[in-house]
Parts: structure tokens; sequence; C-alpha cells
């Protein structure tokens, strides 16, 4: 290994099954639950679940490969390990510019994934004391929030964006408990949370599941998501946001997947896992979806209502439903679980960094990078009440309208996300040594090596390209 590298005194995941959990447990997160439903919803059930999978195939999984074998390969932080195989391979290691881009693009993700996190945490708060209230009526089977209206209950999430000293102390919570399992460092903490939360998540997730198969109306979600309407499913901006999507929910782009391959021994197979967790995050969004849309739809509400779908119209279906009090707040137990295991991952990437780049202690980089994503989360708390009308990127084409918590959103999902997949697609695809690539790659024997080669070198490039341009100049489209 090039010496003049800072050597790498990595931690190592303490197995190979042990890698696998926190990886889907980066992946696996608030993406699945509050987004992959919104977006589907948005964007015609099926339609958008036909691509979406198709996305993660045939380019969420392969870029997956590419980024944990830059990390099990430099076994350093991102941008250190991208910068090493770039000068293995002789070619300049500006390539490690793609690494950079993604640090700062998940340091800003997290910034406002813990104020959404924050809404999860106020939901448990809410639908805890909820359930104490119908435990303590002698009715622990009613449903939420039965002493509220409907229209009470739909309120309830217009009225904490009206506050923002509720919605800070939820962001302050849950960004404090990030840095704490960041700073107890990647054995002690990260894996040990990913160890405990995942399987408790999917437990949760199937019980949810099994009951809104009971109570909700099961064909209609089903018919929804697996019935598709091929015309909508090739409109450019179906593509455009289920291929955004895909990035989002594989914690693609940022280096997230880098910094946890960084951590894999030698002996695990990257192929393998990088398959496992892209079908493990894909079902887990598909089992959320069929958890969410039976009980939207057996209570008559639609589902296209976007973002607002897991925290409003969620909450109002449970309202009605049997025992809707314990299932509410069982159901935002499992969501902070999986914003929890993902934020993690956010914020690995430049802890490792500072660690080694300034040999600063983890407890010291952790406490720093988490106090500043606190702070600068505070713009995006602002943006839903007092800055409401602030429109910081005003004069950009696809920004007019955007207020800050959407400049933070767009401009690192539509923009650095993307850029910094499509320098991975190329830097893996072209740069970087053929022999050192495949080696890591574990697909030796057989179609599947040049078939992802393939993936990575032509159709990820081209369609990540496409991405950036319709994500940039939505106009060009319409
Ligand atoms: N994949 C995570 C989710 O679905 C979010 C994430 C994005 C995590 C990028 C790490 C990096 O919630």
């Amino acid at each position: 290994m090039a010496a003049n590298l800072p050597s790498s005194g990595q931690p190592n995941w303490s197995s190979k099954p042990a890698f696998i959990l926190a990886a889907v447990g980066s992946a696996v997160g608030l993406g699945n639950l509050w987004r992959f439903p919104a977006e589907a919803g948005a964007n015609g059930g099926a339609a958008f679940v036909l691509v979406y999978i198709l996305c993660v195939a045939l380019i969420g999984a392969p870029l997956l490969l590419a980024e944990t074998l830059i990390g099990r390969h430099g076994q350093r932080s991102t941008i250190t390990s991208a910068a090493l195989l770039a000068r293995q391979s002789k070619a300049s290691s500006g390539w490690a510019s793609l690494a950079v881009i993604g640090m700062i693009a998940n340091y800003l993700i997290l910034t406002f994934y813990s104020v959404v996190a924050g809404w999860v945490l106020y939901f448990i708060w809410t639908s805890g004391g909820d359930v104490l209230r119908t435990i303590a009526a002698g009715q622990p089977f009613a449903g939420a929030y039965s002493n509220l209206t409907v229209e009470q209950v739909r309120q309830q999430m217009p009225d904490l964006f009206a506050d923002p000293v509720k919605m800070s102390i939820a962001h302050f919570i849950f960004a404090a408990a990030t840095t704490y399992v960041v700073a107890r460092g990647v054995k002690g903490g990260i894996e040990v949370a990913a160890v405990w939360m995942m399987p408790a998540f999917f437990i949760l997730l199937l019980g949810i599941t099994v009951y809104a198969g009971v109570t909700g109306d099961f064909a209609a979600g089903a018919a929804f998501l697996f019935t598709p309407d091929f015309a909508r499913a090739v409109q450019p901006e179906v593509l455009n946001s289920a291929l955004g999507q895909a990035f989002f929910s594989l914690s693609l782009g940022g280096g997230a997947m880098v910094a946890y391959g960084a951590y894999a021994s030698r002996e695990t197979n990257l192929g393998q896992t990088s398959g496992i967790i892209s079908a493990a995050d894909t079902s887990v969004a598909i089992i959320a979806g069929l958890a969410i849309f039976p009980i939207v739809f057996s209570v008559g509400l639609a589902p296209d209502a976007g973002p607002t779908l897991m925290f409003q119209t969620l909450p109002a279906a449970f309202h009605s439903m049997p025992a809707g009090a314990l299932v509410g707040l069982a159901f935002f137990v499992l969501a902070l679980f999986a914003a929890l295991t993902s934020s993690v991952s956010l914020l690995e990437i430049s802890t490792a960094y500072l660690v080694e780049r300034f040999k600063m202690a983890r407890v010291m980089a952790a406490g720093l990078l988490g106090t500043s994503f606190f702070l600068i989360g505070m713009v995006s708390v602002l943006s839903f009440n007092i800055w409401a009308d602030h429109r910081p990127l005003a004069m950009v084409p696809g920004f007019t309208n955007a207020n800050w918590f959407d400049v933070f959103d767009g401009v690192t999902g539509r923009i650095l996300l993307p850029l910094s997949g499509l320098i991975t697609a190329i830097f893996i695809g072209w740069v970087a040594d053929r022999k050192l690539v495949n080696e890591e790659t574990g697909l030796q024997s057989g179609p599947l090596l040049p078939i992802w080669r393939f993936l990575v070198a032509w159709l990820c490039p081209i369609a990540v390209f496409l991405i950036l341009l319709f994500g940039l100049f939505p106009q060009l489209i319409s």
C-alpha cells in the first residue's frame, strides 16, 4: 500500500452478518417508510414500483458494489480510499473528488434527516401518551387519538410545523442520539445499534403488515402497488423520481457504503452482500407499501398525499382502526429505529475522515460534527415557520419556490448524490485498474462479472447523467 497515506488503523465489523445488518440498517430508513410510499403514491403506484425495481437492479445494486469495493480496498476513510485506488490505478487523485462531494452531501442530508426523524420522535411522544390514555380509560384496543376528531388528528402535523420550539427539541434529541452512537465507535456503537434495532424493526414491520392485511383493504393496496399502467411508467418524471429514490434508499452517492465497506473483512464477498443489501432494502420498501396503502384505502383516504402521508394520513387512518393507538405507536417506534441506523451512517463518513486526517479522538470528532449538523438543521426547522417565506435560491430554475428545507433536500438529492454517483461509475467502470477492481468484487466466475462491468461502465453513467440533467432542467421534459 502507498506509504505516504495515513495508515489503516481501521476498526472492523465483528462478522459478515454484522456488516450486512449495519449496511441494511443504513439503507433501510425514512427513505423506505416515509419517502418510498410518498413517491409511489404521487407517481401512480405500480408504475413507479416497477421502474423503481428496475433502477435498483440495474443501477443501484451495481453502484452499491462499486462503492463497497472502493471502501474495502482502501480500508480507510472514503476520501483516502478513493484516492488510494486512483493512485494505484495510475490515475489522478482528483478522482477522490467523488468522495469529497459525497461527504459534503451526506453531511447536509443529515441536517434535515434529523429534523424529519424529530417528527417521528414527536409522534412517538403523542401516540405514547395516547396509548397510556386509552389504557387508563380501560380501552387498550381503541383507535388512535379517539378523544380527538379526525380533523384534529390531521391538524397535529401543521401544529408541529408551526412550533419551532417543539421541533427543535425533537431534532436535538435525535441529533444527540446519532452522535452518541457514532462516538461509541464502529463495533461498540453502530454495530450494536444495528444488531439490536434491525431485527426488532423487521418483527414490528411484519406485525404491522399482517395487521394491515387483516384490518385494511389489502386487495386495494396490492392492486395499487402491483398493477402498473405502463404508459405512466415511461414518463420522464416517474423515471426521474424512481432513480433518485433508488439512490437515496440504498444510501448511494454519498459514500456511506464506501465507509461501511471499509470495515468489511477481506473474506466478505462484496458481490453477494451487495445483492443481499439491495434485495433487503427493496423488500422493506415494498412491505412498507403493503402495510401503509391498505390502511389508507380502507378509510377512503387518497394515496397521493406525498410527504404528509406518514405524518398526517396514517395517524388519521389509525384513528378509526381497531387497536389503532397501539399500532400507531409501534409504527413510529419502527420508523425511529430505521432512522437511527441510517443517520449514524451519514455521520460516520465525516467522523472517520476527521479521525483519520486530524488524528482527532472519535468522541471529539463526532461531538463537533454532531453539534454543527444540529445547528445547521435549525435552518430547516425554521423554514417551516419563522422563515417559511424565505426562498434562498429563488433565482435558480427548479428552486424558485423552494424553502430552506427543500433546498437542502433538492441540492443533495437532485444534484450532489447523482453527481458523485456519476463520477463513481466512470471511475470504477473506466479509470480504476481492472484487475484490482475485479478481484474485489467476488464475482470472478460466471457471467456476473461482465454484466456488472457493463452496467457500471455504460448504463449507470448514462442513466445517472440523465437524471442529473432532468433534475436540474425539469423544463426539458415538460
Ligand atoms: N438510505 C437511507 C434511508 O433510506 C438514507 C440515507 C441516504 C442514508 C444516504 C445514508 C446515506 O433512509
